[in-house]
Protein backbone atom coordinates (compact mmCIF):
# COMPACT_ATOMS: atom_id res chain seq x y z
CA UNK A 1 0.00 0.00 0.00
CA UNK A 2 1.29 3.42 -1.13
CA UNK A 3 2.42 5.91 1.32
CA UNK A 4 2.18 8.45 -0.83
CA UNK A 5 5.96 9.84 -0.74
CA UNK A 6 6.27 9.97 -4.32
CA UNK A 7 2.80 12.57 -4.95
CA UNK A 8 4.97 14.55 -1.97
CA UNK A 9 7.97 14.69 -3.23
CA UNK A 10 6.44 15.64 -6.58
CA UNK A 11 4.37 18.10 -5.36
CA UNK A 12 7.34 19.63 -3.07
CA UNK A 13 8.94 20.25 -6.65
CA UNK A 14 6.08 21.32 -8.36
CA UNK A 15 4.96 24.18 -5.56
CA UNK A 16 8.91 25.20 -5.42
CA UNK A 17 9.08 25.85 -9.45
CA UNK A 18 6.00 27.22 -9.36
CA UNK A 19 6.59 30.34 -6.87
CA UNK A 20 8.41 32.03 -9.90
CA UNK A 21 5.19 32.69 -11.32
CA UNK A 22 4.15 34.76 -8.23
CA UNK A 23 7.03 36.50 -7.09
CA UNK A 24 7.32 37.82 -10.73
CA UNK A 25 3.91 38.89 -10.44
CA UNK A 26 4.01 40.13 -6.96
CA UNK A 27 5.55 43.77 -7.93
CA UNK A 28 3.54 44.11 -10.88
CA UNK A 29 0.02 46.02 -11.72
CA UNK A 30 -3.18 43.30 -11.13
CA UNK A 31 -6.09 42.39 -12.87
CA UNK A 32 -8.11 42.42 -9.39
CA UNK A 33 -11.78 41.16 -9.22
CA UNK A 34 -13.93 40.87 -6.45
CA UNK A 35 -15.76 37.44 -5.58
CA UNK A 36 -18.29 37.04 -2.54
CA UNK A 37 -17.01 40.34 -1.18
CA UNK A 38 -15.21 43.01 -1.40
CA UNK A 39 -12.28 41.51 0.43
CA UNK A 40 -12.97 38.50 -1.60
CA UNK A 41 -10.37 38.75 -4.61
CA UNK A 42 -8.77 37.07 -7.20
CA UNK A 43 -6.49 37.72 -10.11
CA UNK A 44 -5.32 36.32 -13.25
CA UNK A 45 -2.08 34.72 -11.44
CA UNK A 46 -4.42 32.99 -9.15
CA UNK A 47 -5.88 31.43 -11.81
CA UNK A 48 -2.78 30.71 -13.67
CA UNK A 49 -0.64 28.86 -10.89
CA UNK A 50 -3.67 26.99 -10.11
CA UNK A 51 -3.98 25.89 -14.05
CA UNK A 52 -0.70 25.22 -13.70
CA UNK A 53 -0.14 23.16 -10.60
CA UNK A 54 -3.42 20.94 -11.90
CA UNK A 55 -2.08 20.27 -15.30
CA UNK A 56 1.26 19.14 -14.29
CA UNK A 57 -0.29 17.03 -11.66
CA UNK A 58 -3.08 15.64 -13.75
CA UNK A 59 -0.20 14.70 -16.13
CA UNK A 60 1.57 12.86 -13.46
CA UNK A 61 -1.19 11.09 -11.48
CA UNK A 62 -4.37 10.88 -14.28
CA UNK A 63 -6.14 9.21 -11.58
CA UNK A 64 -6.63 11.69 -9.23
CA UNK A 65 -8.92 14.29 -8.55
CA UNK A 66 -8.84 18.27 -7.41
CA UNK A 67 -10.72 20.75 -5.41
CA UNK A 68 -8.72 24.00 -6.74
CA UNK A 69 -10.16 27.48 -5.03
CA UNK A 70 -10.29 29.19 -7.93
CA UNK A 71 -11.84 25.88 -10.21
CA UNK A 72 -14.30 26.47 -7.49
CA UNK A 73 -14.95 29.72 -7.45
CA UNK A 74 -15.40 29.48 -11.46
CA UNK A 75 -18.39 26.74 -10.99
CA UNK A 76 -16.68 23.44 -10.66
CA UNK A 77 -18.60 20.79 -7.52
CA UNK A 78 -16.73 21.15 -4.16
CA UNK A 79 -16.83 17.46 -3.27
CA UNK A 80 -14.50 15.30 -1.74
CA UNK A 81 -14.58 11.88 -1.87
CA UNK A 82 -12.40 8.62 -0.92
CA UNK A 83 -10.13 9.16 -3.91
CA UNK A 84 -7.18 11.03 -3.93
CA UNK A 85 -7.85 14.40 -4.07
CA UNK A 86 -5.56 17.31 -4.23
CA UNK A 87 -6.88 19.90 -2.46
CA UNK A 88 -5.15 23.76 -3.68
CA UNK A 89 -4.71 27.11 -3.22
CA UNK A 90 -3.14 28.71 -5.39
CA UNK A 91 -2.34 31.89 -3.49
CA UNK A 92 -3.01 32.14 -0.19
CA UNK A 93 -3.09 35.62 0.85
CA UNK A 94 -4.86 37.21 -2.27
CA UNK A 95 -5.35 40.27 -0.31
CA UNK A 96 -1.64 40.86 0.52
CA UNK A 97 -0.57 39.41 -3.34
CA UNK A 98 -2.98 42.41 -4.60
CA UNK A 99 -0.93 45.16 -2.35
CA UNK A 100 2.30 43.89 -2.38
CA UNK A 101 2.21 43.08 0.92
CA UNK A 102 4.79 39.92 1.05
CA UNK A 103 3.20 37.49 2.96
CA UNK A 104 1.52 34.65 0.37
CA UNK A 105 1.40 31.04 0.18
CA UNK A 106 0.74 28.64 -2.53
CA UNK A 107 -1.18 25.26 0.03
CA UNK A 108 -1.24 21.97 -1.32
CA UNK A 109 -3.09 19.09 0.52
CA UNK A 110 -3.30 15.60 -0.77
CA UNK A 111 -5.63 13.51 1.04
CA UNK A 112 -7.37 9.89 0.76
CA UNK A 113 -10.53 8.00 2.24
CA UNK A 114 -10.90 11.91 3.29
CA UNK A 115 -7.71 12.07 5.69
CA UNK A 116 -4.81 14.42 4.92
CA UNK A 117 -2.01 12.24 4.31
CA UNK A 118 0.19 15.04 3.30
CA UNK A 119 0.52 19.27 3.37
CA UNK A 120 2.62 21.88 2.12
CA UNK A 121 2.47 25.11 2.59
CA UNK A 122 5.26 27.47 0.90
CA UNK A 123 5.53 31.36 1.93
CA UNK A 124 6.94 32.41 -1.33
CA UNK A 125 8.74 35.96 -0.45
CA UNK A 126 10.49 34.60 2.53
CA UNK A 127 11.19 30.90 1.15
CA UNK A 128 9.85 28.96 3.95
CA UNK A 129 8.54 25.79 2.71
CA UNK A 130 6.21 24.22 5.52
CA UNK A 131 5.28 20.41 5.00
CA UNK A 132 3.76 17.37 7.14
CA UNK A 133 3.05 13.64 6.12
CA UNK A 134 0.67 11.99 8.11
CA UNK A 135 2.97 10.46 11.31
CA UNK A 136 6.20 11.07 9.87
CA UNK A 137 6.23 14.80 11.50
CA UNK A 138 6.70 18.56 10.20
CA UNK A 139 9.21 20.25 8.94
CA UNK A 140 10.17 24.15 7.33
CA UNK A 141 12.55 23.32 4.93
CA UNK A 142 14.73 20.35 6.47
CA UNK A 143 13.88 21.52 9.80
CA UNK A 144 11.63 19.64 12.25
CA UNK A 145 8.81 21.68 13.92
CA UNK A 146 7.63 21.26 17.04
CA UNK A 147 4.77 23.67 19.09
CA UNK A 148 5.61 25.31 22.08
CA UNK A 149 5.24 24.39 25.04
CA UNK A 150 3.12 27.04 26.57
CA UNK A 151 0.57 26.29 29.11
CA UNK A 152 -0.37 29.80 30.68
CA UNK A 153 -3.15 31.06 28.38
CA UNK A 154 -1.87 34.70 29.92
CA UNK A 155 1.60 34.44 27.94
CA UNK A 156 0.07 32.91 24.67
CA UNK A 157 0.66 35.00 21.44
CA UNK A 158 -3.00 34.16 19.15
CA UNK A 159 -3.07 34.60 15.23
CA UNK A 160 -6.36 35.44 13.71
CA UNK A 161 -8.14 36.52 10.77
CA UNK A 162 -10.88 39.14 10.14
CA UNK A 163 -11.71 37.38 7.06
CA UNK A 164 -13.40 38.11 3.92
CA UNK A 165 -17.22 38.26 5.27
CA UNK A 166 -18.22 41.77 5.85
CA UNK A 167 -21.65 41.51 6.98
CA UNK A 168 -22.56 43.00 10.37
CA UNK A 169 -22.87 39.68 12.00
CA UNK A 170 -19.43 38.92 11.27
CA UNK A 171 -17.60 41.63 11.38
CA UNK A 172 -19.07 41.80 14.92
CA UNK A 173 -18.60 38.30 15.94
CA UNK A 174 -14.90 38.55 15.00
CA UNK A 175 -14.11 41.82 16.44
CA UNK A 176 -15.60 40.72 19.58
CA UNK A 177 -13.81 37.36 19.64
CA UNK A 178 -10.56 39.67 19.58
CA UNK A 179 -11.77 42.50 22.59
CA UNK A 180 -12.47 38.87 24.47
CA UNK A 181 -9.08 37.23 24.09
CA UNK A 182 -7.63 40.52 24.35
CA UNK A 183 -9.53 40.95 28.02
CA UNK A 184 -8.17 37.42 29.31
CA UNK A 185 -5.48 39.21 28.99
CA UNK A 186 -3.23 37.38 26.10
CA UNK A 187 0.41 38.90 25.13
CA UNK A 188 -1.03 39.82 21.89
CA UNK A 189 -3.25 38.76 18.77
CA UNK A 190 -1.89 38.84 15.07
CA UNK A 191 -3.61 39.03 12.13
CA UNK A 192 -1.05 37.87 9.00
CA UNK A 193 -3.27 37.84 5.75
CA UNK A 194 -2.91 34.24 5.12
CA UNK A 195 -4.60 31.64 6.71
CA UNK A 196 -2.41 28.84 5.97
CA UNK A 197 0.92 31.22 7.17
CA UNK A 198 -1.01 32.29 10.62
CA UNK A 199 -1.35 28.08 11.15
CA UNK A 200 2.14 27.44 10.42
CA UNK A 201 3.23 30.07 13.21
CA UNK A 202 1.44 27.47 15.65
CA UNK A 203 3.68 24.79 14.32
CA UNK A 204 7.27 26.75 14.84
CA UNK A 205 6.49 27.57 18.06
CA UNK A 206 6.15 31.11 17.35
CA UNK A 207 2.96 31.72 18.36
CA UNK A 208 0.38 29.61 20.85
CA UNK A 209 -3.18 29.41 19.13
CA UNK A 210 -4.71 30.18 15.58
CA UNK A 211 -8.46 30.41 15.19
CA UNK A 212 -10.67 31.76 12.10
CA UNK A 213 -14.37 31.61 10.96
CA UNK A 214 -15.53 31.66 7.56
CA UNK A 215 -12.14 30.53 5.54
CA UNK A 216 -12.19 27.57 3.11
CA UNK A 217 -10.64 23.95 2.83
CA UNK A 218 -8.27 25.13 1.02
CA UNK A 219 -6.73 27.69 3.09
CA UNK A 220 -6.54 25.46 6.32
CA UNK A 221 -6.38 21.45 5.15
CA UNK A 222 -2.40 21.51 4.45
CA UNK A 223 -1.57 23.57 7.28
CA UNK A 224 -3.88 21.83 10.02
CA UNK A 225 -1.95 18.62 9.53
CA UNK A 226 1.61 20.69 9.70
CA UNK A 227 0.30 21.74 13.12
CA UNK A 228 -0.88 18.53 14.13
CA UNK A 229 2.44 16.42 13.32
CA UNK A 230 4.36 19.41 15.38
CA UNK A 231 2.55 18.33 17.99
CA UNK A 232 -0.39 20.55 18.15
CA UNK A 233 -4.15 20.14 18.22
CA UNK A 234 -6.50 21.11 15.49
CA UNK A 235 -10.48 21.45 16.37
CA UNK A 236 -13.34 23.29 15.20
CA UNK A 237 -13.71 26.36 17.21
CA UNK A 238 -16.03 24.84 19.19
CA UNK A 239 -13.18 22.39 19.99
CA UNK A 240 -15.57 19.59 18.40
CA UNK A 241 -13.09 17.44 15.88
CA UNK A 242 -11.72 19.36 12.56
CA UNK A 243 -13.66 19.34 9.59
CA UNK A 244 -12.10 21.05 6.99
CA UNK A 245 -15.49 21.20 5.10
CA UNK A 246 -16.76 23.17 8.60
CA UNK A 247 -15.34 26.94 7.66
CA UNK A 248 -13.91 26.94 11.45
CA UNK A 249 -10.34 25.98 12.91
CA UNK A 250 -8.64 26.39 15.72
CA UNK A 251 -5.10 25.37 15.69
CA UNK A 252 -3.51 25.58 19.05
CA UNK A 253 -0.08 24.24 20.70
CA UNK A 254 -1.78 22.12 23.78
CA UNK A 255 -4.93 20.86 24.60
CA UNK A 256 -4.84 22.93 27.83
CA UNK A 257 -4.62 25.99 25.80
CA UNK A 258 -7.16 25.04 23.07
CA UNK A 259 -9.64 24.34 26.41
CA UNK A 260 -9.30 27.60 27.58
CA UNK A 261 -9.76 29.64 24.52
CA UNK A 262 -12.14 27.88 23.07
CA UNK A 263 -15.46 28.89 24.90
CA UNK A 264 -14.97 32.47 24.14
CA UNK A 265 -14.75 32.40 20.40
CA UNK A 266 -18.06 32.59 18.69
CA UNK A 267 -18.77 31.55 15.49
CA UNK A 268 -21.29 33.32 12.70
CA UNK A 269 -22.65 30.69 10.40
CA UNK A 270 -21.35 29.89 7.63
CA UNK A 271 -22.58 28.01 4.82
CA UNK A 272 -20.33 24.49 4.57
CA UNK A 273 -17.76 24.24 1.52
CA UNK A 274 -19.31 21.12 0.38
CA UNK A 275 -22.81 22.31 0.80
CA UNK A 276 -22.54 25.03 -1.69
C1 LIG B 1 -7.96 33.98 2.54
C2 LIG B 1 -6.81 34.19 3.49
C3 LIG B 1 -7.23 35.12 4.61
C4 LIG B 1 -8.44 34.60 5.34
C5 LIG B 1 -9.59 34.33 4.39
C6 LIG B 1 -9.13 33.39 3.29
P1 LIG B 1 -7.30 33.53 -0.02
O1 LIG B 1 -7.58 33.08 1.53
O2 LIG B 1 -6.38 32.99 4.04
O3 LIG B 1 -6.20 35.26 5.52
O4 LIG B 1 -8.86 35.52 6.29
O5 LIG B 1 -10.66 33.75 5.10
O6 LIG B 1 -10.20 33.13 2.41
O7 LIG B 1 -8.60 34.02 -0.55
O8 LIG B 1 -6.28 34.60 0.03
O9 LIG B 1 -6.87 32.26 -0.67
Amino acid sequence: MSDWTDCLTFGLSLVRQTKELVLSALEQQKDVKLKSSPADLVTETDQRVEKVLISAIRTRFPQHRFIGEESVAAGERLQLTDSPTWIIDPIDGTVNFVHGFPLVAICVAFAVNKQTEFGIVYSCTDDKMFYAQRGRGAFLNQERLQVSAQQDVGQCLLVTEIGAERDHLALSTMTSNILRLLKLPVHGVRALGSAAVGMCQVATGAADLYFHVGMHCWDVAAAALIVQEAGGVVTDTEGSEFDMMSRRVLAACSSTVANRIAPLIRAFPCQRDDQR
